[in-house]
């Protein structure tokens, strides 16, 4: 019998408790051995719950049991649950987290920790929810070149994109909808500003590279400026809009950003629709890969967790090794990086945009006072400057 211990009581914990309740039989025939919660570590009570039997308040019941060989830390946020995971890897017991926060600030050097203790730090829920991404990055693909990672990996600006798309609404009408109904945090900057997929491009790049990539480093840009007028002109091109995060090993340089990007029917991901995440993966020898699943959610995230559990439970006493070295990934500045761009100008005048852009290919104008357009490539610090020098952009969106 494999005794697992649950920090936090939360969406993902209570989540975890199911899982390993529900689906005790199936994990334990694919697992040879019995997966059982010992305890779970929560400061409230939970009254009717079948959690009250193994409920504790005080963590040092937990790290102090030498029967507990795995932990599951779905607290969120850095503290305690830094110092907790540090503890509880220093005394051997492996540790399976959805903390993304966590991970992409220590997570080289929990692995590290891990490692010294012959224990394991797995953190597959962090990126994506329920879709298996690390392991296939560290495992099955452990033999490419990583050219590129393009994900849409926030669930919550992939549901408002649809719904803007869909309905033809504007940006503030559908967050406040996604609110009421719960889809969207009553304070949306993490998600809407790009910083969650942040983080979790930051860590697939880490692992891509096998180096420590500064989510700082990451140029962030959200969807707050798309509008319905954005969406109209993407229609005309067989397009949508989506928040990509994005990171690409191009000449031995290597790029990550989030932004919008304008993408046509013809890539994969287009059809990525509401709170759904998909993460494209291109190796040099296999070329595209791509996973689908629940970004976000109780049961999804939980699922993930699970899936570490087992790992660590088949390397008992042992380190499941992850490359991601303390060492920092260089990020070079997106100013060079070469594309396309979808611009919207307040003037109608086009031999003047065209003086201030190069040829461009004109779109028909969703009304009267302004012109819509696509750049020929060119790279971004050009582009800066010729918005600048025309003064009149209304939006910019990244073509894919
Ligand atoms: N706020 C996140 C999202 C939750 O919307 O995808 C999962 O990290």
């Amino acid at each position: 019998m494999v005794k697992v211990a649950i920090f936090g009581y939360g969406t993902v914990g209570s989540g975890v408790f199911e899982v390993i309740n529900k689906n005790n039989e199936t994990i334990q025939k694919k697992l040879g051995d019995e997966l059982q919660v010992k305890y779970v570590l929560d400061l409230r009570d939970f009254e009717n719950d079948p959690v009250q039997d193994v409920l504790v308040h005080d963590v040092e019941i937990i790290l102090n049991d030498p029967e507990v060989a795995i932990i599951c830390e779905t607290m969120g946020g850095v503290k305690p649950a830094y110092e907790f995971t540090k503890r509880a890897l220093e005394s051997g017991k492996s540790v399976c987290t959805s903390n993304k926060e966590l991970v992409e600030k220590h997570g080289a050097e929990l692995i590290k920790v891990a490692k010294a203790h012959n224990c394991s730090y797995l953190f597959e829920a962090s990126v994506g929810g329920g879709i298996p991404i690390i392991r296939p990055l560290i495992t099955s693909l452990a033999q490419e070149e990583v050219e590129s990672i393009t994900g849409i990996l926030n669930g919550t600006t992939n549901y408002i994109l649809t719904k803007m798309e869909l309905d033809g609404a504007d940006f503030e009408a559908v967050l406040k909808r996604a609110q009421e109904k719960g889809y969207a945090e009553a304070n949306p900057e993490a998600d809407v500003c790009g910083y969650d997929a942040g983080r979790k491009i930051a860590i697939l790049t880490s692992l891509a590279y096998g180096k420590n990539v500064d989510f700082a480093d990451i140029y962030t840009e959200g969807i707050t400026a798309i509008t319905k007028a954005d969406f109209a002109y993407a229609k005309q091109m067989d397009s949508t809009i989506k928040l990509f995060a994005k990171s690409v090993n191009k000449n031995g340089k290597y790029y990550a950003m989030v932004a919008p990007f304008v993408v046509n029917s013809e890539n994969p991901l287009s059809s990525v629709k509401n709170v759904f995440n998909a993460v494209l993966v291109k190796g040099n020898m296999v070329a595209d890969t791509m996973y689908y699943g629940k970004g976000a959610g109780k049961l999804a995230t939980a699922s993930a967790v699970v899936a570490d559990v087992i790992d660590c439970a088949k390397h008992l006493g042992k380190h499941v090794n992850i490359v991601w070295e303390d060492e920092k990934l260089e990020i070079s500045t997106i100013d060079s990086a070469s594309r396309r761009f979808f611009v919207r100008v307040a003037s109608t005048d086009k031999t003047a945009i065209e003086q201030n852009f190069g040829k461009v290919e004109f779109l028909e104008s969703v009304s009267a006072d302004e012109c819509g357009f696509v750049t020929e490539e060119m790279t971004e610090s050009e582009y800066k400057a010729k918005a600048a020098k025309a003064g009149n952009v209304i939006n910019m969106i990244r073509m894919d």
